[in-house]
């Protein structure tokens, strides 16, 4: 299986492809990235380069991705000598967050009120804002991590984000929500339409980057159901074989889909303890046409923490938490940045979630908000 990217997603990928005697080739831009140390073999070269897209293809039997910043009519054209799972057309949805928002309203999926802007019309800008609490400003491409995305509070802010983001692309402006709360949906689809689904996750973000996962989620059976029958929804209009995220949105309307990513996510990341087949494995089955693992829980209650660089870490006083999985991505030390991640799988989600706090906080991330 071959691998366009070679960052944290991939060297996951890697450990399990290895597990199940599968090799991984990552296309990675340099030999520092992190899947180069679990990968089989590395080609080194770039996402947008037809000569490295080539060289990958001819190393593999079935590319796959790490991450969606990549030229999709590039991708078209590799598609036509080799299977790309996810296909460019469902990689569209997660990499244009304005075709996604069009082609959702389009099959019907709730989602937040918003206004695409590909030239901008000052007039139809400024009457969107007005009708809003707040708006959200996104890049429709190339984001990740809340990089790509702002909140302004009035109308000549968010003119100017906009005027900003305008120069690289088309703009997506939305309504700022009250969030209930942030849940995300995981499943795998294999290459006949078979499907698995984990359970659903709430996500705590900071700084527009996911901070904290846990299950249980903490909803009533039915407000989860109506997230699946949402996510479900989803996942056949973006049609992905492999693992697709669903961010989803909770608010007093109900349920709002934010946004897909057609890979493994790490909201899923709790699936490496966590289930009874992880995120990265079923990713790997689903795109090498083996058949896929059961996504039951092997626990009541399973917390992940980010990394994020904020002081140096300590590995040993990390591991002297009880019950701490600490996956560390292999990558330099950058203030702000997603270095690894931490999983207590327990009984209780308030005793995981402290243990797993702890154990992150021990290898140097942001301290977890007291409040
Ligand atoms: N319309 C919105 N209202 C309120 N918060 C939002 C809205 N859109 C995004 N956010 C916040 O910003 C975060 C990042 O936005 P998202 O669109 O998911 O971008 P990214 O591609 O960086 O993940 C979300 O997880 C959420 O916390
Ligand atoms: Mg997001």
């Amino acid at each position: 299986v071959g691998v366009i990217g070679a960052g944290q997603l991939a060297r996951m990928m890697a450990e399990a492809a290895s597990a199940m005697g599968i090799e991984l080739v990552v296309l990675a831009t340099s030999v520092d990235d992190g899947a180069c140390a679990t990968a089989s073999r590395t080609v080194v070269g770039q996402p947008d380069d037809v000569a490295s897209l080539e060289n990958l293809a001819a190393a593999v039997d079935v590319i796959t991705l790490d991450h969606e910043l990549v030229d999709l009519s590039l991708l078209g054209e590799l598609a036509k000598s080799i299977p790309v799972y996810p296909s460019p057309t469902a990689v569209r949805f997660a990499s244009h967050k304005d075709h996604q928002r069009r082609a959702m309203v389009a099959a019907g999926v709730a989602v937040p009120r918003h206004l695409i802007v590909d030239v901008i019309d000052p007039a139809a800008v400024r009457a969107f804002c007005e009708s809003c609490d707040g708006v959200v400003v996104k890049a429709a491409t190339g984001g990740y991590d809340g990089r790509g995305v702002a909140v302004a509070h009035n109308v000549v802010d968010a003119m100017a984000l906009i005027v900003e983001f305008n120069a690289r692309g088309p703009v997506v402006v939305e309504e700022r929500l009250e969030l209930l709360g942030e849940f995300a949906a995981l499943i795998v689809t294999d290459t006949e339409g078979h499907h698995e689904r984990w359970p659903l996750v709430r996500t705590i973000q900071r700084d527009g980057m996911c901070a904290e996962t846990q299950f249980p989620a903490g909803l009533d059976t039915a407000t989860e159901l109506a997230a699946m029958e949402l996510a479900d929804l989803v996942a056949s209009v973006v049609n992905a074989v492999g693992v697709l995220a669903v961010e989803l949105f909770l608010t007093s309307r109900g349920w709002l889909l934010n946004e897909v990513a057609t890979r493994p996510h790490n909201s899923g990341h709790w699936t490496i303890e966590g289930a009874t087949t992880s995120q990265f494995e079923n990713h790997l089955r689903a795109v090498a046409g083996l058949p896929l693992g059961a996504t039951t829980t092997v626990a009541s209650a399973v917390a992940m923490v980010n990394v994020v660089g904020h002081q140096p870490g300590d590995l040993t006083a990390a591991l002297a938490v009880p019950g701490v999985h600490v996956h560390d991505y292999g990558k330099a030390y950058r203030a702000g940045r997603k270095l690894g991640h931490v999983t207590v799988v327990g009984d209780d989600l308030e005793g995981a979630r402290v243990r797993a706090w702890k154990g992150a906080e021990a290898l140097g991330t942001f301290p977890k908000e007291t409040s």
